[in-house]
């Protein structure tokens, strides 16, 4: 029998609808779509104004269980990658399980910040792998806006809300995952965090008034990290599986900014055509931008085209996926 690999059989993502433009922004903070647009290459991002992450997850879901033709009772496994869950505990992907009836799942959150969506995949992947899984759904989920501070024009004008889940499994064509370099710094974790709600600091009237449960940028630092890492970890899972720009499809990209994109394309040898943007329409969703990506390019996704999906986020974490897509849609 051939080894099976998990192949992605289906993509979906979910999006609310209300648009913050760059021009709304600017009515309440000190910015201005020039500045947001040639430093970040963001336009506009949505933004949920009622209800909590699981139920971005459930529309995702939701759409991927009718395209794929699946059962809720049929998913056997949820792994939900996200940094804003409905609550510490219990896990989103619990809450997700019992919203859509996938009364025969089991399933948990996986904390990866931007790289959530990579190291969830990765993860899913190795269950279908040793054969024991036959359908596996990955989420990748954030609603941004409930932890951003609408008055740090430094994070408010980069995040947005968004959902994207796929279907991993098992494939005995070869397609699908293939590999992965997945790595981690936490030393990394001053330079990108929410500094209050877990049990350093708890929830506390000083902690509130404080802003501590707002994420906490320092943009520069991140940026000087992510364009070096993100960009090393996609040429490294090239060289190690002797890929070459002519033999990559496609760049799917973490879109955090547009000009750390860019240095990981050139650093590929990519030019503009086979990577994955977004961020003009969604900015960064965290979890949420690499299925969305795949979502939004799906049509143009042919049986064995070779894709590398890269992520770099808060932890630190980053790394690099390296799979074939296994159908025409
Ligand atoms: O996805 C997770 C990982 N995160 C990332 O990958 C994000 C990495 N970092 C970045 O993308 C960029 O650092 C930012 C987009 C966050 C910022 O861009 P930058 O080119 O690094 O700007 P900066 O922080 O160096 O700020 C430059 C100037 C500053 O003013 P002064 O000190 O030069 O007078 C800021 O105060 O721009 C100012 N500034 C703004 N001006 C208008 C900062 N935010 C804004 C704003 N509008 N929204």
């Amino acid at each position: 029998m051939s080894k099976i690999t998990a192949a992605i059989t289906g993509v979906q993502g979910y999006l609310p609808d209300y648009i913050l433009t760059n021009e709304e922004l600017s009515t309440f903070v000190d910015t201005s779509d020039e500045w947001i647009m040639t430093r970040t290459g963001i336009k506009e991002r949505r933004i949920m104004k009622d209800g909590p992450s699981s139920d971005m997850a459930v529309g995702a879901v939701k759409g991927l269980l009718e395209k794929t033709n699946t059962k809720p009772e049929d998913v056997e496994l949820v792994i939900l990658a996200t940094v804003t869950p409905d609550y510490p505990f219990p896990s989103t992907a619990n809450v997700l399980c019992d919203k859509l009836g996938m009364k025969n799942a089991w399933g948990y959150d996986l904390i990866a910040a931007c790289s959530g969506f990579i190291y969830a995949l990765s993860t899913g992947a190795q269950f279908i792998e040793t054969g024991r899984y036959k359908k596996v759904v990955v989420v990748g989920v954030d609603k941004m806006s409930s932890i951003i501070d609408y008055e740090d024009r430094t994070t408010c004008v980069i995040f947005g809300d968004g959902a994207g889940a796929v279907m991993l499994e098992p494939n005995e064509e070869g397609l699908g995952v293939q590999d992965f370099i997945l790595r981690s710094d936490g030393s990394g974790r001053e330079y990108l965090v929410q500094p209050a709600g877990g049990s350093l600091n708890p929830a506390s009237a000083e902690t509130v008034e404080k802003r501590m449960h707002f994420v906490r940028q320092e943009g520069k630092q991140v940026f000087k990290f992510a364009v070096t890492n993100m960009a090393e970890v996609s040429a490294e899972i090239m060289e190690k599986n002797n890929l070459t720009s002519e033999s990559v499809d496609w760049l799917v990209p973490h879109q955090a900014n547009l000009r750390i994109i860019d240095a990981t394309a050139k650093r590929m040898g990519l030019p503009r055509e086979k990577v994955m943007i977004n961020i003009e329409k969604y900015g960064n969703t965290t979890a949420g931008t690499l299925p969305l990506c795949l979502w939004d390019y799906e049509k143009q996704l042919k049986k064995g085209d070779t894709l590398i999906l890269s992520a770099f986020g808060g932890g630190f974490t980053w790394g690099a996926v390296y799979l074939k897509w296994a159908y025409n849609s």
